[in-house]
């Protein structure tokens, strides 16, 4: 055991919450639909678990209590991997001091945590109400059969993840199809085909709002809290997101001031 408590070759031994090296057994039990990669054992090498405890170091630095660090630590691991292992959960428990259930729990409840590896580009296809009325379920049907896979699944060169997502705020433009969280406004069950055509060539386009299009691990990383200062660098809210603002600010509407300490929100306002 080396002097940060971890084993040759492995991840530290995970921590109860009182100090002490929890019995490590496997977290996640093996669900035979998510195939062989998801069993595979794919222990975070010793460089990897290096490159997360110093950027966890910057990281903790920002809070005032470790375990509000939680979720961006996540994501480090999946910048990492591409998705959170159970050796990742054992780290992110063993540097907040958590036990790995309390990480478990986090790691399973947001769905923008990967249980199991992610492809280079995650294509969310908006099948809520006003999407799948307007073509969603059309959309993610002809991504379906064009590249071979269900929901869930990746192709097998690991550049696409298909998958349904729920409503992204973005009805103004709907249907959408999300990559890596970017928005592609308008789509057609064509222009999806021809949105991964280009992701799986490595010619990724530009969203239709937002920054260009970065790799699954490339956002995870920048979720941590490390910045690519692209924010601004594509388009931003278009026409019909703005047509309310532009509507009130024609007819000299203004939101009422947001109360503070010296002047508290009036009655009924
Ligand atoms: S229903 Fe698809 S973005 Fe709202």
């Amino acid at each position: 055991m080396t002097a940060n408590g971890a084993t040759p070759g492995g991840v530290p031994p995970a921590h109860d919450g009182t100090g002490a090296a929890a019995h490590r057994t496997p977290l996640i039990a093996f669900d035979p639909r998510l195939g062989p990669a998801a069993a595979a054992a794919d222990p975070l090498s010793a460089d990897a678990q290096q490159r997360i405890r110093e950027r966890a170091a910057q990281v903790l630095a920002r809070y005032p209590r470790p375990r509000s660090a939680l979720m961006p630590l996540l994501y480090l691991v999946q910048a990492e991997q591409g998705y959170v292992s159970a050796d990742g959960i054992r780290l992110v428990a063993d540097i907040l001091g958590l036990t790995t259930a309390e990480v478990t729990a986090v790691a399973t409840f947001y769905t923008m945590y990967r249980r199991r590896p992610c492809g280079r580009y995650l294509v969310g296809v908006c099948t809520n109400t006003l999407c799948a009325i307007l073509g969603g379920d059309a959309i993610f049907d002809a991504l379906r059969e064009h590249l071979g896979i269900e929901n869930g699944e990746t192709t097998p060169d690991g550049a696409v993840t298909l998958e349904h997502i729920e409503c992204n705020a973005a009805c103004d433009y709907a249907p959408v199809v999300m990559v890596n969280w970017e928005f592609f406004d308008n789509q057609t069950p064509a222009s999806a085909r021809e949105l991964v055509d280009r992701l799986r060539a490595g010619d990724p386009p530009m969203p239709t709002r937002g920054a260009p299009l970065r790799t699954f691990t490339e956002i995870s990383q920048l979720l941590a809290g490390f910045p690519d200062d692209l924010a601004d660098a594509g388009p931003s809210a278009g026409p019909a997101s703005l047509a309310g603002l532009e509507l009130a600010r024609s007819r000299g509407e203004a939101a009422p001031p947001f109360p503070t300490e010296n002047a508290p929100r009036e009655e009924g306002a």
